[in-house]
């Protein structure tokens, strides 16, 4: 009962006599009905985030279902297991609070259980993240399954989706344009089926690059969760799994720093969202590969928004994958791809594009000559209120805000905000700039999406629809504004942020990339100085290890002791 580790023979139990564990195991599994001559198969696991908090994995049974029989069909035999699932709304305090964790949870059931290869079924925002962060440092030959975009709803003849949408008849609400009767009406059709948001949100965005970095099979970014292509890329999915057991094909053969520099490029022509860009951190991080964000500003001035799809355009995942998704996508972008990246599939990234189907007329992805926005989505920016960075998604915001100086209106923490922003009296303007402090990674805690922080309402009520905003937290992929997130280090670890008060001034110039506190060097050092220094910290649980190891934005919010050990490859590459 020895033989190759592989299979059900694959990390046997510690009972000091291997065969004994296998013997167990095997008494075990049987008791489930299994045959020994389904049990000499190779095994795909599949990892089952069904959850009834989480309906944008609501069809995960008919996928898991068209999974399994790929895997039949390829001669292994499927088997699935838990893992946590995660959606936005329903993961108090946030989502990224958990996503480590479920990474965790995901990294060491691959590695607890006789798995030869793994299908990760995954779509709401923290779950593709986790789940390819896990893959990379599990080591198990890995394949992402997502569950595919909700379809779009109407409202009075108004296309309507997830959540875009949402935000901005939110905001009509807030303004008194719309009564409590609309909005409940409009409440009923935004998520009109199962499925993550419809727009290039952070669960589209992630796909996406799931796709780009040769992890899910040829086209599996952009089915809609209940359409028939999605069950065929479940069954094609699962058949791939087995055919990646034979070939050995490992994470480590396809997570190479081309491929994230590929999914770098992915990101910026999709215009995708602002938390792709730290899941992509936190992914390569496993791997031994860091983003640098300076030359990734570089490589995003030469990487234009191809993608016309909300929030930084106007069509929804359904119209790009009519447009022919992610294939299409990489051949426009094939001048600016490393070719030879190896997929899941077995071929290389330059032959899957060669393979797939052949161009047609459309208007959602347009070619490298006719960019919907001449650069990246995203923009790096620096400066003394930033030392370490922080991110505008430019392709979404007020062109007559990207260079602005403004009066600081400062918000302590999302108590205060919650407390004052609705208030008559406010002192704000339309010029001002709204500050939110401790929403970092340590500070809230989990960096929630609450950097889109809504327009006081009696500046809505009159009107203005945009201003610039800042914070250490970040925002929901659906959202746009002139809004700055991520900035680092985070003011609840001393960062300049913190110092800010009402009335300072703070220029913000995204052509040279630069945000600016406008106070003296002398009187930010003296400001700095009197900071409380104290991190914060708990006595227990997940939350003190979250604390104690999370990483800044820069990082991936990764936590220190989850990231490769190897000395780090830096990328993108300089040319
Ligand atoms: Fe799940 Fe948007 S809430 S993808």
């Amino acid at each position: 009962m020895t033989g190759s580790k592989s299979g059900l023979q694959k990390g046997l139990v510690s009972y000091g006599d291997q065969d004994f564990s296998l013997f167990l195991r095997k008494a075990f599994i049987k008791g489930a009905g299994f045959t020994d001559e389904a049990l000499d198969r190779p095994i795909v696991g599949v990892a089952n985030t069904a959850s009834g908090f989480n309906p944008c994995h609501g069809n995960a049974p008919q996928l898991i279902e068209a999974v399994k029989r790929g895997v039949m069909l390829a001669g292994g035999l499927p088997i699935e297991f838990p893992t946590i699932s995660l959606h936005e709304s329903f993961a108090r305090p946030t989502s990224m609070f958990l996503r480590n964790l479920m990474s965790m949870d995901t990294e060491e059931m691959i590695r607890a259980q006789p798995m030869d290869a793994v299908v990760l079924i995954g779509g709401c925002d923290k779950t593709v993240p986790a789940q390819l962060m896990a893959a990379a440092s599990a080591g198990v030959p890995a394949i992402q399954l997502i569950t595919g975009s909700m379809l779009t709803g109407s409202h009075q003849g108004v296309r309507v989706g997830a959540c875009t949408d949402c935000r901005r008849y939110w905001g009509q609400f807030r303004a008194e344009e719309i009564d409590q009767k609309e909005i409940n009406s409009v409440n009923n059709q935004l998520v009109a089926s199962v499925g993550t948001c419809s727009v290039m949100g952070t669960a589209s965005t992630m796909a996406c690059i799931a796709e780009a970095l040769g992890l899910t099979v040829p086209n599996g970014a952009s089915p809609p969760a209940v359409s028939a292509d999605r069950i065929r890329i479940a069954e094609s999915t699962g058949a791939t799994a087995v055919s990646m057991i034979k070939a050995q094909r490992s994470p480590d053969k396809i997570l190479t720093s081309e491929a994230f520099e590929n999914a770098l490029r992915v990101l910026l022509a999709i215009g995708g969202s602002t938390n792709g860009l730290i899941h992509l951190t936190a992914i390569a991080g496993r791997m031994g590969v860091r983003i640098d964000l300076k030359r990734l500003d570089t490589f995003a001035r030469e990487t234009p928004v191809l993608v016309d799809l909300k929030p930084s355009g106007q069509h929804y995942m359904e119209d790009f994958h009519h447009a022919g998704g992610v294939p299409r996508l990489l051949r426009e972008l094939k001048p600016l791809l490393h070719l030879d990246c190896l997929t899941v599939s077995g071929w290389s990234l330059g032959e899957q594009i060669d393979r797939a189907e052949a161009s047609f007329d459309q208007s959602v992805i347009r070619p490298l000559s006719a960019p919907i926005y001449p650069q990246g989505g995203l923009a790096v920016l620096f400066g003394n209120l930033a030392p370490h960075g922080a991110i505008i998604k430019q392709s979404a915001a007020s062109p007559d805000l990207m260079q602005h100086e403004g009066r600081a209106v400062v918000f302590e923490n999302l108590e205060d905000m919650a407390n004052q922003i609705d208030r008559d009296d406010l002192d704000v303007g339309p010029q001002d700039i709204l500050v939110l402090k401790n929403i970092g990674p340590k500070g809230a805690p989990g960096m929630p999406e609450a950097g889109y922080i809504p327009i006081p309402k009696k500046l809505a009520r009159a009107g203005v629809k945009d201003m610039i905003r800042i914070s250490d937290g970040r925002m929901s992929g659906t959202a746009g504004g002139t809004i700055v997130l991520h900035v680092s280090p985070e003011s609840a670890i001393g960062g300049p942020l913190g110092v800010v008060k009402t009335g300072d001034r703070i220029r913000l110039n995204v052509t040279q990339r630069s945000l600016e506190l406008l106070i003296s060097e002398d009187e930010l050092t003296a400001r700095s100085a009197s900071q409380p220094q104290r991190p914060p910290t708990a006595d227990r649980g997940y939350k003190k290890l979250f604390l104690d190891s999370v990483l800044g934005a820069e990082d991936g919010a990764d936590f220190n002791f989850l990231r490769a050990q190897s000395s780090q490859t830096v990328i993108p590459r300089q040319s």
